[in-house]
């Protein structure tokens, strides 16, 4: 059974996040809010706890895992952090990016699928913040949904996914971001960015300077999670251009009251399920969520609405793209 405790995600219940952090050090596994998304929580200096997190979620192994810490002095637990990497987190964290380190010796292999670097971030959410402080070892975690299926964003659909797979639970209710952090691998001597997210590359460039963007080729060869299938919802999902040629296709394919529809712009023809939000970050946070919904709502095809590439746009992009399966 997974306990599940309902926490005041400004102020989270210290005797909630004790248990929770004993839990964690004993080698079991806890969910947890973050700023971005919940995460399935393993202490990542136990390559037998870690190994848990691959079961439940059904991740291949060869997909490493972000480890997450309470401070900037606290990276140096899992990675060799220089002057560049140090000055990034005083600037960012605790927030959503991940930078991609060397890896200290002791940091097991199944957390960074046998490469010499390790992922690091440090999350701004309460209640992640205060969990790691209890447990007082850094914590891996991926985000808590079953490999494949859109990122969770609340509880519930952490508990839909995997079930009693974690020990506890930690209710936070709906994480603000809704995306996953913006990755960076900083071991070269050009920062590359791995995957576009909740930190818009924008604010990363205007202190960092130029960051590279791959080509897909070299993106999958670096970054080797980038490779699996991410963020399926379970029916099919066209994506809405500026054109509005996709509409064509979805109109010889289904009825209007079997199309579900998520974005920003208003559908040339009703849809039998409809959710539209005001703004970019307001899509970006509800985007999982609606994907999630939409499933339930007996409809047959689903059509998102493509936004901008800039800010959360770039991310929300990415995520599309790969939930419609085109790369
Ligand atoms: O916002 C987030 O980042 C959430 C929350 C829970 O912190 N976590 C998350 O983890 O999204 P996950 O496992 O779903 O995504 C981790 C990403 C994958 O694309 C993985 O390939 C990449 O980080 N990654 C991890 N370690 C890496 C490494 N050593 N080198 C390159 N990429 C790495
Ligand atoms: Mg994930």
């Amino acid at each position: 059974m997974t306990i599940r405790f309902r926490l005041d995600p400004e102020k989270p219940d210290e005797r909630a996040l004790a248990v929770a952090g004993r839990v964690l050090r004993s080698g079991r596994l806890v969910a947890f809010p973050t700023e971005t998304v919940y995460g399935l929580g393993a202490n990542a200096l136990s390559a037998e706890a870690v190994a848990r997190i691959f079961v439940a979620k059904g991740r291949p192994a060869d997909n490493p895992l972000i480890v997450h810490v309470a401070s900037v002095e606290d990276v140096r637990q899992v990675a060799r952090m220089d002057h560049r990497a140090e000055a990034l987190f005083r600037r960012f964290a605790p927030g959503p990016l991940t930078l991609v380190l060397p890896a200290r010796e002791d940091v097991p292999e199944n957390v960074r699928a046998s490469l010499p670097t390790v992922a690091v971030r440090i999350p701004a959410h309460p209640v992640a913040l205060g969990l790691l402080r209890h447990c007082g070892c850094p914590v891996a975690a991926p985000s808590a949904n079953s490999s494949g299926r859109p990122s969770p964003t609340t509880a519930e659909a952490v508990a839909d996914d995997l079930g009693n797979a974690p020990a506890v639970l930690l209710d936070g209710g709906s994480t603000a971001l809704g995306v996953e952090s913006t990755v960076v691998d900083a071991v070269s001597e050009t920062l590359t960015l791995l995957r576009p997210g909740g930190l818009p590359l924008e604010e990363l460039e205007a202190v960092a300077g130029k960051v590279l963007l791959p080509e897909t080729a070299q993106l999958l060869a670096h970054s080797p999670g980038t490779r699996h299938r991410h963020y399926a919802p379970t029916l099919p999902l066209f994506l809405w251009e500026e054109d509005g040629r996709v509409w064509t296709e979805v109109a010889a394919l289904a009825q209007p009251e079997e199309i579900g529809y998520v974005g920003l712009r208003e559908p040339p023809f009703p849809c039998g399920a409809m959710r539209r939000f005001p703004h970019e970050d307001a899509y970006a946070a509800g985007l999982f969520a609606t994907l999630r919904d939409l499933e339930k709502c007996n409809l047959r095809i689903l059509v998102a609405d493509m936004p901008s590439s800039f800010r959360i746009g770039r991310a929300l992009r990415d995520r599309l793209r790969r939930a419609a399966q085109l790369s």
